[in-house]
């Protein structure tokens, strides 16, 4: 456990297999059943060519990762973003984010793309401060249930 007064100075890289466990439970700790994924979609991720998972962390302690995905020649999408609860609010996701668009813009892409709940009303300002904008409602996203905001941010170089 991390206290919540630390400075908390992460440097990003990309996951390997001994990260898994500890994203995965990151996640478990953040969403709940249904939403959260499971291990194999993690180990999916890992090992997908497309795919990208970067660690914020220090000093052996996962901060937060995000999972990015190549969809096409111009498009990419955030899968998932997680911060440690304890560590929210202190830039983590922003550099995160950053690193994400850098690879992205580097692949040649010009958009990415997200979806995020209509309940996750934090999220959505997160992502709109990280120059994300909505471009449609998806009704029923989460297993018919419950809406989502597809969010979309062009890329310049
Ligand atoms: C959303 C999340 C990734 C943000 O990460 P974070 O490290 O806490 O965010 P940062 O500290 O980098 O914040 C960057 C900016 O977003 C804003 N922001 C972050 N979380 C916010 C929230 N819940 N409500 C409003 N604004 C928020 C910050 O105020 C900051 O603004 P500033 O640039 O004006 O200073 C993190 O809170 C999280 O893991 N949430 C739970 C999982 C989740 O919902 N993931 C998204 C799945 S779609």
């Amino acid at each position: 456990m991390i206290s919540k007064t630390k400075v908390f100075k992460p440097s990003i890289r990309k996951a390997g297999f001994g990260d898994l466990s500890a994203i995965h439970s990151l996640d478990q700790r953040l969403f709940p059943p249904g939403v959260r994924f499971d291990f194999e979609t993690f180990y999916f991720h890992l090992v997908d060519p497309a795919s990208t998972i970067l660690i914020a962390e220090e000093k052996d302690f996962i901060g937060g990762f995000v999972i990015f995905e190549r969809l096409s020649s111009k498009a990419g999408s955030i899968v998932t973003i997680d911060v440690t609860p304890e560590l929210q609010g202190r830039g983590i996701g922003a550099k995160l984010m950053g690193a994400v668009s850098k690879i992205a813009r580097h692949s040649g892409l010009r958009w990415i793309i997200l979806q995020v709940s209509c309940e996750n009303l934090g999220a959505k300002e997160f992502y709109e401060k990280q120059g994300y904008a909505v471009t449609r409602l998806l009704k029923g996203y989460y297993q018919g249930r419950e809406d989502a905001w597809e969010m979309k941010r062009k890329l310049v170089n």
